[in-house]
């Protein structure tokens, strides 16, 4: 059952039309330079007004929030998830002692545990923004080991699916601080409003002018509660990293996509998170 928050189902031609609405709006607060606390200040109330009344924690289940019966579904499949093998690998590889005789653990605060949600951090010293996963990759190089490949599931997918539930429940807590900072940020959010592809269209298109409207047969997620449960296994089988799924929409949309683990992704997750601020993390759920 649809909620009756939900919207009539929109073409491409519509979206294509409506997002350079949206975009006009966004270069004008762009030009302005709004503080990253402005955006987000901005989507809040843009969101609240689309699904009104909808508390902000029903936000991390995307769609779902959407549909009674994908919630249910969704419940259901995590109650026993068909994925746990691959969180459990994940598992072995964390707590696999390097050849010097330490390990990942090692290399974070706490153990690594309510660590995920400060990532990504804008490095000074590298002028960089580091994801979490660059993390785990500085963590194999400083104790002399190989690094993952950051779209290599069977490594980097299922550590980072075992690492980040580490994480649960904690708030993201994303930083925008100084110059350097601000304009990884804002690098990361002019690739968010960029239209790109044969269909013209940019993330926002989707994810903010027409969330929680129909897109083909899939409903659209608005983009504030998108990052904080990743990875996610679609079909309940097949790990998405953030980076992956940022990949397949740039695929979708007939653009090239960026590599994982590429400075232009790292920025983009940069903005993005920001705006998930406050919100819980909850890694490696189920996804359509
Ligand atoms: C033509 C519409 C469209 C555009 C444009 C688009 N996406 Fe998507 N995106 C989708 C659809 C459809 C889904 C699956 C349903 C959902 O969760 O919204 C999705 C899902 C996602 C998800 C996963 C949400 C979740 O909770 O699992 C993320 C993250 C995402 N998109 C990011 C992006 C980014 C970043 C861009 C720009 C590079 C982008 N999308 C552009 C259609 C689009």
């Amino acid at each position: 059952m649809l909620r009756s928050w939900s919207r009539p189902a929109v073409s491409l031609r519509t979206v294509a039309v409506l997002a350079a609405a949206v975009l006009a709006i966004a270069a004008r607060t762009g030009s302005a330079l709004a503080s990253p606390e402005e955006d987000r200040a901005a989507m809040l109330t843009f969101f609240s007004e689309r699904f009104v009344g909808v508390p902000l924690q029903e936000y991390v289940h995307g769609s779902m929030m959407m549909s009674d019966d994908a919630k249910m579904q969704y419940e259901s499949i995590m109650d026993f998830p068909p994925f746990q093998g691959g969180i459990d690998r994940g598992q072995l590889i964390w707590e696999k002692p390097f050849a010097n005789g330490q390990s990942f653990a090692s290399c974070f605060e706490n153990g690594g545990r309510n660590v995920a949600g400060r990532y990504p951090y804008y490095d000074a010293q590298t002028d960089r923004v580091v994801t979490f996963e660059m993390a785990l990759n500085q963590c194999l190089r400083s104790n002399g080991e190989t690094e993952f490949d950051y779209s290599d599931r069977s490594t980097m997918g299922v550590l980072t699916a075992y690492a980040r539930t580490l994480s649960d429940n904690m708030l993201m807590d994303i930083r925008v601080e100084g110059a350097g900072a601000r304009k990884k940020y804002e690098s990361g959010r002019a690739l968010y409003y960029r239209r790109i592809g044969q269909h013209n269209l940019a993330c926002a298109s989707c994810h903010v002018t027409h969330a929680g409207h129909y897109f083909r047969d899939e409903l659209l997620s608005p983009t504030i509660g998108q990052a904080v449960h990743f990875p996610v296994f679609r079909g309940g089988e097949f790990l998405y990293t953030l980076h992956m799924r940022y990949q397949r929409c740039m695929e979708a949309l007939r653009a090239a996509p960026y590599p994982a683990g590429s400075e232009d992704l790292n920025n983009l997750e940069y903005f993005h998170s920001y705006l998930n601020n406050g919100l819980p993390l909850k890694a490696s759920i189920y996804r359509r």
